[in-house]
């Protein structure tokens, strides 16, 4: 789909479709304005007869309106402009998206945007999202992305940015939608040597002889019973000053987790595929920080294996000698994402991050704490959670905080080995994961991502497919200009 700019009034523009944008309870201004006084009054009246809704995602079509060239007119609502104030940022996003994923519905070739006064880099994003779906193996019923997508505006800056995010969202969505039968550890390795080639960092691959050199343990065992041997992809940006100490972006690539010999139930594995979303959202922003040329340093772990059963899975009981020296007793093998991650943030600290975020579907317990839409979120350090906070809110994301109480290390403590890898109990069991990383970054500021609800819907929403979201990218971006 090809963006551009136009300076065409919304009346006037030769197109399959345009999209334009009303907020309720306000008079009409910029585009719908124009739509409404070349049609002779036509969209106040539909609007004053409910027939148009200005709800929040509302979507009405409006077939060949009388002065209007193009062949139909689709109004989306935004509600009421100051109705939930931190859900404002994303609303762009979410609106343009509405409009895109509604006309993506059946081939297009030409489909103009007048997102009039929302944030142009956002709906340029929201569309791009808005056109691709998760039905990457269907013949038939799958979204359309337009042949070109036509924004009015006169900020060529603000669209590349938009293009640029949309663009790496989509690559991790790509990514996460794809079954474990077509991405595995040594995929998604070639994957993201690609990006890196194309985006402008630099890859280096840890193999299964490499990680055991490096002694890290507990991530090997969770990978050993899968014919797709482990890796560790390590991608670095260097944007910055050389001596400046590199932000550290960790992601959990289990390509496909079957909670090995804790076997998942069939419901409970279905959706596994995604449980790489951390290591492909890490990827997506190295990429879109790298095309955005921010001048900052980053470094990228993303820790691959896949969690199977076999004659060598790794056992209960079984005490795994992490990179860290720390010794881990196994009571669950489908606790196999802090395993991975342990190793990885090992890796990342003595790579000289000054800081460090991980991402991670880490817990079903985030999710029936915050629901499907909120990133858990948990730290050692204030003063970075509240730049992370800042950051989400500042692109209509979503994260909240979890308490990081001492007395949840009392539910990791083990009789046999150092830690084990569940808690006591399943109360509070996003947060004893947490304490269990914690255990593995010494003294660096470190915030910890559970993406298990944001990072994959079982439903569609209006601006978006089910599946997979890209959901963090964009924080993650804005996060690092944060600290330009
Ligand atoms: N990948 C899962 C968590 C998950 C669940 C992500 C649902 C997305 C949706 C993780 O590896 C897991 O299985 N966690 C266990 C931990 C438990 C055994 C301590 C869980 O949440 O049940
Ligand atoms: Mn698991
Ligand atoms: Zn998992």
């Amino acid at each position: 789909m090809k963006i551009e700019i136009t300076q065409q009034p919304a009346a006037d523009l030769t197109a399959d479709a345009i999209a334009i944008f009303i907020w309720k309870d306000e008079p009409l201004t910029g585009a719908a304005a124009e739509i409404d006084a070349a049609s002779d009054g036509t969209l106040a009246r539909l609007i004053d007869a409910d027939e148009v809704s200005p709800e929040a995602f509302a979507v009405t079509r409006l077939l060949a309106p009388i002065g209007v060239s193009a062949k139909i007119v689709v109004v989306v609502g935004l509600g009421q402009k100051h109705d939930v104030p931190h859900d404002h940022r994303g609303l762009a996003h979410r609106a343009v998206g509405t409009a895109a994923k509604f006309l993506a519905a059946k081939p297009r070739s030409v489909v103009g945007f007048y997102p009039d006064g929302l944030d142009v880099a956002d709906a340029v994003a929201g569309a791009m999202v808005g056109v691709v779906g998760q039905g990457i193996y269907q013949q038939d019923g799958k979204l359309n992305p337009f042949g070109r997508a036509l924004f009015f505006t006169d900020d060529q800056a603000a669209v590349e940015r938009g293009e640029i995010l949309g663009n790496s969202q989509n690559l991790v969505r790509h990514l996460v939608n794809t079954p474990a039968s077509d991405l595995y550890p040594e995929s998604f390795a070639t994957n993201a040597i690609e990006v890196g080639a194309e985006s402008g960092f630099q890859v280096e691959v840890w193999d299964q002889h490499r990680l055991k050199e490096e002694r890290c343990g507990a991530f090997l065992a969770v990978g050993r019973a899968s014919a797709r041997p482990a890796r560790l992809v390590i991608m670095s940006y260097m944007g910055g000053h050389s001596d400046e100490k590199p932000i550290g972006l960790v992601g959990k690539g289990v390509t496909f987790d079957s909670g090995g010999l804790s076997i998942k139930t069939s419901e409970g594995m279905l959706a596994m595929k995604c449980d790489m979303a951390g290591a492909a959202t890490v990827l997506g922003a190295m990429k879109a920080i790298a095309e955005l040329k921010l001048p900052v340093n980053v470094s990228g772990f993303a820790a691959m294996a896949e969690n199977m059963i076999a004659g060598n899975s790794f056992r209960m009981g079984d005490v795994l000698n992490t990179r860290s020296g720390k010794t881990v007793e196994v009571h669950n093998t489908d606790a196999e994402g802090r395993l991975v991650l342990a190793d990885t943030i090992d890796v990342a600290i003595d790579h000289g991050v000054g800081k460090l975020i991980d991402l991670a579907t880490l817990t079903g317990a985030c999710l029936v704490a915050l629901g499907t839409d909120i990133a858990g979120l948990m730290t050692n350090d204030d003063t970075l959670a509240a730049e992370v906070k800042l950051a989400a809110e500042s692109c209509g994301e979503y994260v909240w905080e979890l308490p990081m109480h001492d007395f949840f290390s009392e539910q990791i403590k083990s009789s046999v080995a150092d830690i084990k890898n569940m808690g006591d109990s399943r109360w509070g069991g996003a947060i004893t994961a947490g304490k269990f990383l914690e255990e593995f970054v010494r003294a660096t500021p470190w915030v910890h991502l559970d993406i298990a609800g944001p990072a994959f819907a079982a439903k569609p929403k209006p601006w978006i497919d089910g599946g997979a979201s890209g959901a963090m990218v964009k924080t993650l971006v804005a996060l690092v200009e944060r600290a330009v």
